[in-house]
């Protein structure tokens, strides 16, 4: 069995955990919110036609922040087409999906749903086809208390109390010129800018994400940070980043090292934040909100259908990834690389939480059930709140990937939570081999293993389905020996595991 050393100690913390990490994201895209989160009719649905099966799920994930309306939905949306009486509202031809918005979930059920899911709202403007004066009319209309005209159209709309959306997108993937008004960097960051000046004018005590690259590999990443950053520093607190991977080629070994690529995208997006800063001399400093992250490949082209017949369906089943096992142990991998980054990734959000790449899958009419994907992110979100140790890992095998060379065989990091207890999270990403993980815990005595949960299949593609929704997932591992501050335990041949250690007498 291969082995790795592992040493922790409360002096040598990353930080505190933001728990907006553990945020999702519900676009208007194909059954994400139409018999996804809201389906009138449904034996489930409560009196505003929200589906309880679904929330139960949202709510046990414990989503503290769901971005909304889009993601490239976003771009062409128009904020005040969802609002007022909903037979009213029009039915728009929306052309990020190709599908038709018939407008019946806007802001204010939005917010009621957040508020139902215990999550706050992070919300995103049009800066694609609009700009300045709709970003600072919406902020006006969620925020305002009374006595402008916005404010006052809220209030007729039935929410006398501001809605209190508090984070804010300036727009989305602006520099992909598949985006509905794709701009240059420059053209953005002079938008961003305004719109963020104007949105802060209205209410002081917001916080705006200015859109990073797309992905690591747009050919203009890194110009793009930078150009963004020297022109909105002083406006903007976050910038964003959005990465999906995909395992096409059938090669576990390469996908699940993707963590290592994106801990590097992480670092470099880190170094622009801080040379933008020093160039600056400025005292304040730029987070990271890593607000699109999973994995996404199952349906790329299958969707395809969709987009070319022009036929513009409303609520297609566009984008509904079924997660296996293999990508549950990324996700978890991902997970991980977000916590080992807590001091700088404030936000992220899991793209995207029901139906559209997620962790909740829905039949309309029928049943709401979870992912492969839900566990991790579920035990994450669950044990992964705290101050984040920085695991002193040695001896760390490796293997050998297609892709990226040779990476570590172990992903691992433990959080210590308010409560005292310990949960270390690791994914070994041997196919073969079980590893035996050695924990120096000299600085937490009178500890005891509580439990060890296992994600493992020895089918890789194994998933879950409407049929068969409990395939996958997590067991109870073997807790292994504590002795003399020294933990030994195992972890199977690919698998994700949460070791939660707390004080003996627990
Ligand atoms: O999450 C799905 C899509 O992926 C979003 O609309 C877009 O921002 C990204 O490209």
């Amino acid at each position: 069995m291969k082995q790795a050393r592992m040493a922790l100690d409360r002096d040598f913390a990353i930080g505190q955990v933001d728990e907006r990490i553990f945020g999702s994201f519900l676009e208007q895209l194909g059954r994400a919110i139409y018999t996804g989160i809201y389906e009138p009719g449904h034996p489930q649905a409560d009196e505003q036609g929200f589906r309880k099966d679904v929330l139960a799920l949202v709510k046990e994930l414990n989503v503290p922040v769901v971005r909304w309306p889009g993601g490239n939905f976003v771009s062409g949306y128009n904020w005040e087409d969802g609002i007022g009486p909903v037979d009213q509202r029009p039915k728009r031809l929306e052309m990020a999906w190709f599908s038709t918005e018939s407008n019946r979930v806007g802001v204010h059920e939005f917010c009621d749903w957040a508020k139902k899911a215990g999550s706050s709202v992070m919300m995103a403007i049009n800066l694609g086809t609009r700009g300045v004066e709709a970003a600072r009319d919406l902020v006006e209309y969620c925020n305002h208390p009374a006595g402008s005209y916005w404010s006052d159209l809220r209030r007729k709309n039935g929410a006398k109390d501001p809605l209190n959306v508090k984070l804010w997108c300036l727009g989305n993937e602006m520099d992909g010129p598949w985006q509905i008004g794709h701009k240059t960097a420059e053209e953005y960051a002079r938008i961003a800018h305004e719109a963020g000046k104007v949105m802060k004018w209205i209410d002081p005590g917001i916080e705006l994400v200015a859109c990073g690259s797309s992905n690591l590999h747009m050919p203009s990443f890194a110009d793009w940070e930078r150009t963004v950053l020297e022109e909105a520093y002083d406006t903007v607190d976050y910038i964003s980043l959005h990465q999906y991977y995909g395992n096409a080629s059938l090669d576990t070994p390469s996908f699940l090292a993707r963590s290592v690529e994106m801990d590097a995208f992480i670092d470099g997006v880190t170094s622009i934040c801080d040379a933008v800063r020093a160039k600056k001399h400025s005292k304040k400093r730029i987070d990271l909100s890593f607000d699109e992250w999973n994995v996404w490949y199952h349906t790329n082209g299958r969707d395809q259908k969709y987009y070319d017949s022009r036929v513009w369906h409303e609520a297609p089943p566009l984008n509904e990834d079924i997660y296996t096992f293999e990508d549950a142990l990324l996700v978890g991998s991902m997970l991980i690389t977000l916590l080992r980054h807590a001091d700088r990734v404030k936000i992220a959000c899991l793209a995207q939480l029901v139906n559209v790449i997620a962790p909740i899958m829905t039949a309309p009419g029928g049943a709401a059930w979870r992912q492969t994907t839900y566990y991790p992110f579920l035990q994450a979100s669950r044990y992964g709140r705290g101050r984040v140790l920085r695991p002193a890992l040695t001896a760390v095998p490796e293997i050998e990937t297609k892709a990226l060379g040779s990476v570590p065989a172990l992903d691992a990091v433990a959080v210590e939570g308010e409560d005292g207890e310990l949960t270390i999270f690791a994914v070994n990403k041997d196919m073969q081999e079980d590893m035996l993980l050695q924990v120096d815990l000299r600085a937490f005595p009178g500890m005891r293993v509580l439990s060890h949960s296992v994600l493992h299949d020895d089918d890789v593609y194994a998933c879950n389905t409407e049929a068969e929704p409990d395939r996958v997932h997590p067991t109870e591992g073997e807790t292994g020996t504590l002795d003399g501050g020294r933990l030994e335990i195992k972890l199977p041949s690919l698998s994700w595991n949460v070791i939660r250690l707390g004080a003996c007498g627990k």
